[in-house]
């Protein structure tokens, strides 16, 4: 790893909650993730969450679309591509937002997700949609599994009714006060992403670079995260760790020369996984 972004401290942190993959498993030992999103124009974002759940362990990853989906992903024919309005997967983490659009069938398929019993992650739309339902955030608030939600500023902005700007000028404040209205772990994006948990603790993330500023990337951290949680991380963890390797992969590609110009989150997809299974 480079050493300027990654402290030995911070390995030995997030490596403790690794688990070793032993010999006696099955795919049915390392969870599965339902990623719920793709409306008609948006079918990138949902795929980006998904590849980069399956390539960071999962054992089984759903793909739920809004519009029609394709038979299958031709670069990564392990996903299961479904419908939306079939959605009905029990037991597996759901990862709501990406390109989830602002359809009937959006709000159908995120209410579904809230209502749902096991760890939950919002990203993107299904964050939008949430901020104009206020009913729909008080159920937020009662879930009793883990909610982590993963806004970028204008995300947050609009599920506190103020601007981005303001959002900015505090950051740690405006994590710490959706954590605390919405019962959820927040996450709020952009450089120095803040996290924070309803009792008001909060941490800011030392890795990334402005390498991350493409489109796609936001929808990879929401794929890590779920993956982390579908294979039994504690929600707190999943969110501090995903960052934390999301960021990290981003540091190694810059370092070999692949960034900060024209990184894609594709490409940051794989690198994930190498520094996963380097700690
Ligand atoms: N330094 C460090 N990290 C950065 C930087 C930076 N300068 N810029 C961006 N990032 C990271 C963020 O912390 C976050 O993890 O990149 C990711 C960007 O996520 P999003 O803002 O959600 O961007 P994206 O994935 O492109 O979202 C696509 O979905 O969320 C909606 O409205 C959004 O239309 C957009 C779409
Ligand atoms: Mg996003």
């Amino acid at each position: 790893y480079p050493s300027t972004h990654c402290h030995l401290n911070d390995v030995k942190f997030f490596a403790r909650h690794l688990k070793k993959r032993r010999h006696n498993t099955h795919k049915g030992s390392y969870g599965n993730v339902a990623v719920v999103g793709g409306a008609p124009g948006m079918g990138g974002a949902i795929t980006l969450a998904a590849r980069a759940a399956l390539l960071t362990g999962a054992g089984r990853v759903y793909a739920y679309h809004i519009d029609v989906p394709p038979a299958y992903d031709s670069t990564q024919p392990e996903l299961m591509l479904r419908r939306a309005q079939d959605f009905a997967i029990e037991g597996a983490v759901i990862v709501a937002g990406p390109g989830l659009g602002a359809l009937d069938d959006s709000r159908a398929a995120l209410a579904k997700s809230v209502h749902s019993s096991g760890p939950l992650l919002l990203d993107a739309d299904a964050l939008n949609l949430l901020s104009q339902d206020s009913a729909l955030q008080a159920t937020v608030a009662e879930r009793s599994a883990p909610t982590v939600m993963t806004p970028h500023p204008l995300e947050a902005a609009r599920l506190l009714g103020i601007t981005s700007d303001a959002v900015q000028r505090n950051r740690p404040g405006a994590a710490r006060d959706l954590a605390a209205r919405l019962n959820a772990i927040v996450v709020l994006k952009g450089s120095g992403t803040v996290l924070a948990k309803p009792d008001g603790h909060t941490v800011v993330n030392t890795t990334g670079n402005p390498a991350l500023a493409t489109a796609g990337t936001g929808d990879v951290l929401a794929g890590l995260c779920g993956s982390l949680l579908a294979q039994g991380w504690p929600a707190w963890e999943a969110a501090l760790s995903a960052v934390w390797l999301h960021g990290m992969a981003a540091d190694v590609l810059v370092t070999e020369g692949l960034g900060p110009i024209g990184v894609t989150a594709s490409e940051l997809i794989p690198a994930i996984r190498t520094a996963l299974n380097r700690m």
